[in-house]
This record gives C-alpha cells, structure tokens and sequence, in this order.
C-alpha cells in the first residue's frame, strides 16, 4: 500500500550550489548528503514537515542523473511514493500493465528499498517506490 509522498527530486548540474541555496536562500534544514553507488547518484536530503526536497547530482561524472542534465540541464527529475509493502505494491502494479525500470527493488538512499516505475507508464513522470529497510 502507498502511505505516503516520500519525497521530490530535483536534477541539479551543481549538488554544493544547490544546496546553499535551499540551506541558505529557502532556509530549509539541510539533514545529510549521501552518495548511492547502487543508482550512480549523489543525493542530499531537506526532510519537511511530511516530505522532503532530494537533489541529485551525477556521482563520479557517470550515470543516468549525468545523461538527465546532459539532455536538459536541470530540473524536476522523479516524486518517490513511500510504501509498506515494496513487493506487493510492485507485483499489483505489474499484474496491471506496469513497466520498471530493474527487475527488482534495490537498496538506494537512506536505507531504503526502491524501485522506479517507468516514466512510460505514468504519462512521463518517474515515480519511485521506496520502503525503508527497518519497516
Ligand atoms: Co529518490
């Protein structure tokens, strides 16, 4: 089941820009920086009242956030659902047409399980599923 909006990404071309502007511009709080090896990004987190704002920036110059801001430069890259159940949420969601982008969920940001729908089956919007690891 989805519970909840867990967060927004943002591709940004400058991850320490970005930040002291959303740190220090918007005041929001800044909680960690993070790299994912699994996912080739860097990700840094400013947790709201019931989301948070995710920049992500290519990790070591590679991966697809580097291929998004080749092509656009910037901007509004995916929304991440927040689920308590990743497996069954995946496997209702492919019995009804749905394609992902892996096989399978995998370990990505703050110990989370995620997996990411493709943008084809959501009017080209990326949606991420994610269930933390603890749940
Ligand atoms: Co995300």
């Amino acid at each position: 089941m989805i519970v909840g909006l867990d967060h927004i990404a943002i591709a940004v071309p400058d991850l320490d820009k970005a930040i002291e502007r959303f740190m220090n511009d918007f005041g929001l709080t800044f909680d960690h920086k993070e790299d994912v090896e699994s996912a080739k990004t860097s990700t840094a987190f400013f947790p709201l009242e019931t989301t948070s704002i995710e920049l992500v920036h290519p990790l070591n110059g590679e991966g697809p956030i580097q291929k998004y801001i080749e092509k656009k430069g910037g901007g509004m890259h995916h929304l991440c659902f927040r689920s308590d159940n990743i497996e069954e949420d995946i496997a209702r969601l492919k019995t009804k047409g749905y394609e992902f982008l892996s096989e399978a969920p995998y370990l990505g940001a703050h110990n989370c399980m995620v997996i990411f729908i493709h943008p084809k089956s959501c009017d080209g919007v990326l949606i991420e599923l994610n269930q933390p690891m603890d749940h």
